[in-house]
């Protein structure tokens, strides 16, 4: 797929741990510079990476076209994980957080545009993101701050571990909040004995959820397919039976239906 795109090269110009003192794993914020302007990328888009292996890795871009069409900025999750006594370090992780040289031109790059993420310009917007899942978000809600689109209201579930640790983007979300932009619900799993996720707060704001689902909301999900998404759509159709009356075959017809009018929207990986 990748090999018939344009690359280009790019040089991280900055990157910084997202956690603060104390995490057991490390999401790091990473600030790459293009060599030349990429073409006008849209909120939900990617960027393929090739590590020194050749075999590209997609980055979900955090920063908005407004902040600059040759910056990029990334939200990477380092991994590293033990099998058989022995330490992995996942290739393209690692070598933007540590091991590919800061302001040198070393990375070959690519555009990937999503064919399906894409933002409305105008209707409320739901949006869930866990871990590094947040990323789109960010660089769509810098492009409401400088009113680049303006949808109608914007609402976040934001999932991580614990709060004094892993809350990315915490002044960011709170001058959004504090300008009146968005609304936030935020699930730290390990902050307290029994496991909070993101679908968990959906649940408790179900009725306010299914109130935005009827005033057209568009819902986007982002981060683990495998975890997060699958148990985010089973919460919707729970919320579907409880606060829209419906049974369960209702309730996925319900579902299809906002996915055939792309108001359902999932980037998981
Ligand atoms: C559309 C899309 C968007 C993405 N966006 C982001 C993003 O914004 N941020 C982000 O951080 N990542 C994102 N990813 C994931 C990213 O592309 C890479 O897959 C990830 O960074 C790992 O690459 P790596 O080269 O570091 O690891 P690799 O060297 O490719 O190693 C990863 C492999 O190691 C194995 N592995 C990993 N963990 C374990 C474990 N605990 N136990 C056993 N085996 C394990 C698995 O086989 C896995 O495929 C995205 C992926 C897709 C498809
Ligand atoms: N398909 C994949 O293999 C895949 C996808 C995404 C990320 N990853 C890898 O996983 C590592 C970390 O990823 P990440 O930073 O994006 O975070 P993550 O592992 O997805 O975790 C983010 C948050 O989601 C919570 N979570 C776990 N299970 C959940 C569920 N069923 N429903 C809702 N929330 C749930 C986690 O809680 P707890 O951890 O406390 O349970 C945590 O608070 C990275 O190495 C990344 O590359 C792999």
């Amino acid at each position: 797929m990748s090999h018939l795109k344009e690359q280009f090269c790019t040089r991280i110009i900055d990157r910084y741990c997202l956690n603060k003192r104390g995490a057991g794993r490390e999401t790091w914020h990473i600030v790459l510079e293009a060599e030349k302007e990429l073409p006008l990328f849209q909120p939900g888009d990617s960027i393929g990476i090739y590590p020194l292996s050749q075999k590209p890795r997609l980055y979900s871009i955090a920063s908005g076209p407004s902040a600059g069409r040759k910056r990029i900025d990334l939200t990477v999750a380092r991994v590293v994980y033990e099998r058989d006594g022995v330490l992995h370090r996942g290739e393209c992780s690692n070598y933007l957080i540590e091991g590919a040289p800061l302001h040198e031109p070393v990375l070959s790059c690519f555009h990937q545009p999503s064919r399906h993420f894409i933002f409305p310009k105008e209707a409320p917007v739901i949006m869930v993101g866990a871990g590094t899942g947040i990323a789109p978000f960010r660089a769509f809600m810098q492009e409401v701050e400088c009113r680049a689109v303006t949808p109608e209201k914007c609402w976040l579930f934001f999932g991580e571990r614990k709060s004094g640790e892993d809350f990315f983007y915490e002044e960011f979300w709170k001058r959004q909040i504090g300008q009146g932009r968005l609304r936030l619900h935020v699930a730290f799993s390990c902050d307290q004995e029994h496991k909070v996720y993101v679908q968990h707060r959906m649940w408790e704001e179900r009725e306010e959820v299914w109130r935005w689902f009827q005033q057209g909301a568009h819902l986007f999900v982002c981060g683990h397919a495998q975890k997060m998404a699958k148990d985010v759509e089973s919460c919707l159709l729970d919320i579907a039976k409880d606060e829209g009356g419906m049974n369960q075959s209702r309730a996925e017809e319900w579902l299809l239906c906002m996915k055939q009018n792309k108001r359902y929207l999932k980037d998981v990986y």
